[in-house]
């Protein structure tokens, strides 16, 4: 297993690119089941979730076609197979996502149901209970959900999401797209993923307004034909190289980025003291040498402040001036990152959903494990301000969502090598 040794110290500095969005990417992927010939997906981000998606629809048959710049054509119609199986689906959650297109395209499917995650319990009756909805008929059977359209295909349905979920609310939209008659998605996520894959639902053909608001409207359509779709940028990538640049007191750049899809975060970065300029595809953080202040969190659904951005701002209050609050709202396991970070010095008291973070003036390097993927970036950022080394373990937890991580911090000055182990 490789793992990342981290020599803190280094003020970052420097302009980077940002990728496209995984958890944009991975949706897209699966909504081009829905279309009637092969699809094209620009800005894919090299990353270990898409390639196990990628052999998802091998295994299903479906032989996608890479470009050496990872735009990748998909010809749903060479499906084979409508399963999607457990060695796959207990790699990455997010294969879920197959459930939906395939029960509205192919009228069947069978999807491992996924276990439970180091984050929380994170069930799926949502998707079951809106596919349930539309007419599908499901068991789950050893371990599988079985999903059978009625005859005639699915039918629109008006379904309110009793709590807001992102994949939940992709499920049901893209199911939608070609059941008969009209659907109503009410307490809908509202995350920019969803408005992305509403747009690429659009570019082939389908009848979706409302996403980015929490009523979404899906006029079903016979079917979906072909389009080229570039993924938007990834929020979550951004933020975690500006948060960073924060502490190391640096600067950043990111480019092809959009900085109108994080502004909760951005107002966090302000409120700890850095100076954050914008133009249309790009934001620059400078902290002119500044150590941050420490803020208060509270996670939500978008638009307030992401969970996935929750990890990060604690290694930021760290070693922050002052005392911060971080609220996780979301996930009921998402601090497994605050034991890591214990073991560089942190002063971090967890109780119940509340971690009350005490700023330091040093953190010490020290080995340290990566629980999740989020939690990996975080030990990530907390080892580029400690004294000394840090080595992290099991960093194929960042490798699933962070694309050519030690590559980016290195061109910002960061001292950081991948060890093969
Ligand atoms: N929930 C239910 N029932 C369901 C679905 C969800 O109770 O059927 C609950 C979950 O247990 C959780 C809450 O609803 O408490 C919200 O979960 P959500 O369904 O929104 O999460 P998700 O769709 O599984 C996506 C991202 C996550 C991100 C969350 C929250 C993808 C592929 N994953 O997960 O990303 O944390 O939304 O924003 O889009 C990550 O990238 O590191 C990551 C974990």
């Amino acid at each position: 297993m490789d793992k990342l040794i981290i020599t803190g110290g280094a003020r970052l500095d420097g302009e980077i690119r940002i990728s496209g969005a995984k958890n944009s990417a991975l949706p897209i992927l699966a909504a081009t089941l829905l279309c009637n010939g092969p699809v094209t997906v620009a800005n894919l981000p090299h990353l270990h979730d898409i390639t196990t998606m990628i052999e998802l629809f091998g295994r299903m048959g479906i032989e996608p076609v890479i470009d050496e710049k990872l735009s990748v054509e998909i010809n749903p119609n060479t499906i084979k197979t409508l399963v999607a199986p457990y060695e796959l689906v207990k790699t990455m959650r997010a294969s879920i996502l197959v459930l939906g297109p395939m029960v509205a395209r192919f009228g069947y499917a069978e999807v491992a149901l996924p276990g439970g995650c180091a984050i929380g319990s994170r069930p799926v009756d949502l998707h079951i209970r809106g596919l349930e909805a539309m007419g599908a008929v499901i068991d789950v059977e050893g371990g599988y959900i079985k999903a059978k359209a009625p005859e005639g295909g699915l039918k629109g349905a008006n379904f309110f999401f009793d709590t807001v979920s992102v994949t939940g609310t992709e499920n049901i939209m893209m199911a939608a797209a070609l059941a008969n008659g009209r659907s109503v998605l009410q307490n809908s996520a509202r995350e920019p993923e969803v408005v992305d894959l509403a747009n690429f639902l659009n570019a082939m053909g389908a009848k979706v307004s409302g996403a980015g608001t929490d009523t979404i409207i899906i006029d079903g359509v016979k079917e979906l034909h072909p389009a080229t779709y570039r993924v938007m940028p990834d929020r979550i990538e951004t933020g975690t190289y500006l948060v960073a640049a924060a502490v190391t007191g640096g600067r950043v750049k990111v480019k092809d980025t959009d900085p109108t899809i994080l502004e909760a975060v951005l107002e966090k970065l302000k409120e700890a003291g850095a100076e954050v300029t914008t133009g249309e595809d790009w934001i620059e953080l400078n902290m002119h040498g500044k150590r941050p202040k420490a803020v208060n969190v509270r996670t939500a659904p978008y638009p307030a402040f992401p969970t996935d951005m929750q990890a990060q701002f604690i290694s930021l209050n760290a070693i922050a001036e002052g005392t911060g609050a971080v609220i996780e709202t979301i996930f009921e396991n998402r601090f497994m990152h605050v034991y890591e970070l214990h073991r560089m010095g942190a002063k971090i008291q967890v109780e119940g959903n509340t971690a009350i973070v005490t700023g330091t003036e040093t953190l010490k390097g020290a080995p340290v494990m990566a629980t999740d993927l989020r939690a990996s970036a975080s030990l990530v950022i907390s080892a580029l301000v400690a004294e000394g080394d840090t080595l992290i373990d099991r960093i194929y937890h960042i490798d699933r969502g962070y694309e050519c991580i030690e590559e980016k911090l290195q061109m910002l000055g960061a001292k950081i090598r991948r060890v093969p182990g």
